[in-house]
This record gives structure tokens, sequence and C-alpha cells, in this order.
């Protein structure tokens, strides 16, 4: 599987861990490993955890990183971040960075079905288990699809969305990324449609409200800095 990313701010975002070349660090968003080869690149005794939710990411750094005895693979969320390296008799690190956001991968592997521009199964889920976005779409109230359009994407047409979605799945429950993208189009004003996708901000919503990604982040963020020593650094590049 090819695994396209560029990671972002790849030097800054390691040279702010100021990394010991002994230490323990914890990357909770591997992704292709970008971020997590540069902070290897840095270790001799020390120890990296690459942390992901996504099946993909984790083969594609098991298959980076195999041979390397500093690197430990965790496929699980960085919100179960301090469980996750407990359970591996973890109890304390020199620096963590979550890189956190979507990845290229995901966004242009089109059956994973996060983007508005390739037809797909609207899927839209990191971990690859639980509720996917047609799940969410085809069951939720307008009320409950307009907070999460208005709060997670900004989305000024939200109500107008919602009640879209909800009347086109009375006659045809919605199963595409691109079945929704136009219901979305037809939902928002002709002058919204020459303005970037119409459809970007609800999908990002969507997204987020898939992989409750806030949640996740408020007990990854609680979790690093329990996890963290005296002195320990903590980095967040996007
Ligand atoms: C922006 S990419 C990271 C790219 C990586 N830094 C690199 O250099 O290749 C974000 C990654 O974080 C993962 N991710 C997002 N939220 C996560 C979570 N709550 N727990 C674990 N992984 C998560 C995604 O699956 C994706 O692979």
């Amino acid at each position: 599987m090819e695994f396209n990313h560029v990671s972002v701010l790849l030097n800054e975002a390691v040279d702010s861990l100021n990394i010991r070349e002994d230490g323990i660090y914890v990357d909770g968003t591997a992704g292709g490993g970008g971020h997590s080869a540069a902070i290897l690149s840095r270790l001799t005794t020390g120890t990296l955890y690459s942390i992901d939710q996504d099946p993909d990411a984790i083969a594609t750094v098991t298959e980076r990183f195999r041979g390397d005895s500093r690197s430990r693979i965790i496929e699980g969320n960085f919100g179960d971040m301090r469980r996750l390296l407990n359970d591996v008799g973890v109890e304390a690190v020199d620096g963590v960075l979550l890189d956190i956001g979507v990845s290229s991968h995901q966004l242009d592997e089109g059956s994973r079905g996060f983007s508005y521009h390739v037809d797909a199964p609207l899927d839209m889920r990191m971990s690859q288990s639980g509720e996917t976005a047609a799940d969410l779409v085809n069951t939720l109230s307008v009320g409950e699809l307009s907070r999460i359009l208005s709060l997670y994407g900004e989305e000024k047409y939200a109500y107008s969305i919602a009640k879209g979605i909800v009347r086109y799945r009375e006659t045809k429950r919605i199963e595409t990324t691109l079945e929704l993208a136009e219901l979305i189009k037809d939902n928002v004003p002709q002058k919204v449609r020459r303005d970037g996708h119409p459809a970007r901000k609800s999908f990002q919503a969507i997204r987020i409200a898939v992989n409750h990604e806030l949640d996740v982040l408020e007990s990854g963020l609680q979790g690093a800095f329990e996890l963290l020593r005296k002195g320990g650094r903590f980095s967040a590049p996007s």
C-alpha cells in the first residue's frame, strides 16, 4: 500500500521536543511515519511509541520501521494514550507529538469515503470501525445534524442542509460521498456554489463527529500531560 503524506513542520515540530537520545517519546498520530522517522533518527538507546487508530497507517509504519529496535508501534486511539502506554509498562515519557487531523492518504484514498471529489461509500472512519458517516446522516434528527454542521463546520446553512438531508432520506438512504455532496449543494444558495466546494465545511463537520475528534483531543491532551515527566515537551505541528 502506498501511503502519501507530506509531514507538516517536520523539523520545527521535532526540534521543539528537544530530544534526548536515550529518552522515551510518543508520536500519537503516526500516519505515514514522517514525524516518527525524524524522532527515531535522533535516538540512540531511546524508544519511540508510534500510535495510530488507522490500520492503514499501522501497516505503513510497521513496514517502515521493521527491524528498528527503538521503534514500538501501537494501534489505538491517542485519547487512550495513558492507558496504552501504561499497558506496555511505560509510566512517564520525555515528549509527545500530536499532528492532529486527517492524513493525505485518508483523503486521497477514495474508498475511505472522506472525499467529496471521489464517489465511494460514505464512511470517514479513521479506525475503520464503529459508526460510519452514512450511519450518522441517515439517523440523526434535523436538530442534531444542524448542530454538528454548525459547531464543527461553522456552516452558515447548517439548518437548510440538515433539513435537506432528512427530507431526502425519507425516500432513499444516503449511501455515497457524491450523493451527500450533491444533496448539500442543492440545499445552499447559488452564491455559495461559487465560493469553493459547498460540501467542504459539512464534510469536515461530519468527519469530526464520526471520529469524535474533539472528545478524544481532550482526553489525549490530558493523558499526554499526565505522562510527561518534569521538563518533558509537547509538540503539535498542525
Ligand atoms: C495528519 S496525519 C499524521 C501524519 C504524520 N505526522 C506523518 O508525518 O506522516 C494524522 C494521523 O493521525 C491519525 N489520528 C487522528 N486522530 C487520531 C486519534 N484520535 N488516535 C490515533 N490516531 C489518530 C490519523 O489516522 C492519521 O493517520
